[in-house]
């Protein structure tokens, strides 16, 4: 298998980009502006409510998402962080009973709009969740999986190689691709899932509290992928670890009870001297 010419050669991601983008989810097509070197907005969220039945769990929520940045989500168990990010994926639509009201526009184009395919939509907006879920496959078959269900064309074995390298797993499993992606360690099957999940090359990857279920060497070697794969992709990452937000995101999203966003800024920002008082007593340990 050929190695490295494609890990710093970007031309080749950018032919698949446009391959998803123009083939695969026609109408959420990006504007033609490539070459522009300032940061923006990948995900525009306006007015966002969502009811599970009765129970509304988030009430108008509005933000906007840089590209190519780590925004972290956190806030209080039961406030509604999980609810907004399976709306960036319309994996809300999955729940019987939920309802999503607003617009939520993925580089101007509203994904909830009725020509948007949601399965195509996924494709472009990869999850990683808390527990790690490897496919009962081996670790090659979990990697190519979305490729060959997309029927995406390309070298499929190099597609596996990059992907794992982007995971930062290729060194650990290189000899052994056959083997079941189970067997791996649990930090390990977390990788193996990030592969998976940037195997299509989305433009978003959401993650759902990846190192929770992790000790802390795992959650570090998580939390280093993070902040590289954002070189590349729009991460948008909940977590219940304050430390961990302040360390790895470039913007922090606090919700409160009720399903209510209450600040939205840089990361330094919110940790240092917030403009909310409720976020500060949060933040501090006063409240939540
Ligand atoms: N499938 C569902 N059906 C009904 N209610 C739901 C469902 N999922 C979430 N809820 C409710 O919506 C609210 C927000 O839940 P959500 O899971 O988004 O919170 P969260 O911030 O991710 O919490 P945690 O930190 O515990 O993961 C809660 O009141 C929850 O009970
Ligand atoms: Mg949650």
């Amino acid at each position: 298998m050929s190695q490295d010419k494609h890990m710093t050669d970007d031309s080749p991601e950018q032919d698949d980009e446009q391959l998803i983008t123009t083939n695969v989810t026609a109408g959420l097509e990006e504007d033609d502006s490539t070459d522009s070197q300032a940061t923006e907005t990948m995900i525009d969220a306006q007015d966002i409510d969502v009811y599970y039945g009765d129970t509304q769990a988030l009430e108008s929520v509005s933000l906007e998402i840089p590209e190519t940045q780590v925004t972290a989500m956190i806030g209080p168990s039961g406030c509604g962080k999980s609810t907004f990010l399976r709306c960036i994926n319309r994996m809300n639509d999955l729940i019987d009973v939920a309802r999503v009201d607003g617009t939520l526009r993925l580089r101007n184009k509203n994904i909830y709009d009725e020509d948007v395919d949601p399965v195509a939509l996924r494709r472009r907006v990869g999850m990683v969740f808390q527990e790690p879920n490897p496919f009962p496959k081996s670790i090659y078959d979990n990697v190519a999986y979305g490729r060959r269900v997309q029927g995406m064309d390309g070298d499929m074995d190099d597609a596996v190689e990059r992907a794992l390298r982007r995971a930062a797993l290729w060194d650990e499993v290189k000899d052994q691709l056959n083997k079941s992606g189970l067997d791996l360690s649990g930090g390990q099957q977390q990788r193996l899932c990030i592969a998976r999940a940037i195997a299509v090359d989305p433009d978003i990857v959401l993650m759902d509290e990846p190192a929770s279920a992790l000790d802390p060497i795992a959650t570090s070697k998580i939390e280093d992928l993070i902040e590289e794969l954002a070189e590349d992709y729009t991460v948008v990452i909940v977590t219940h670890n304050m430390q961990q937000a302040a360390r790895i995101s470039d913007r922090t999203a606090v919700f409160l009870t009720g399903g209510e966003l209450v600040e939205y800024d840089d990361t330094n920002k919110i940790f240092e001297n917030p403009s909310s008082q409720r976020v500060e007593d949060y933040i501090t340990g006063k409240f939540g």
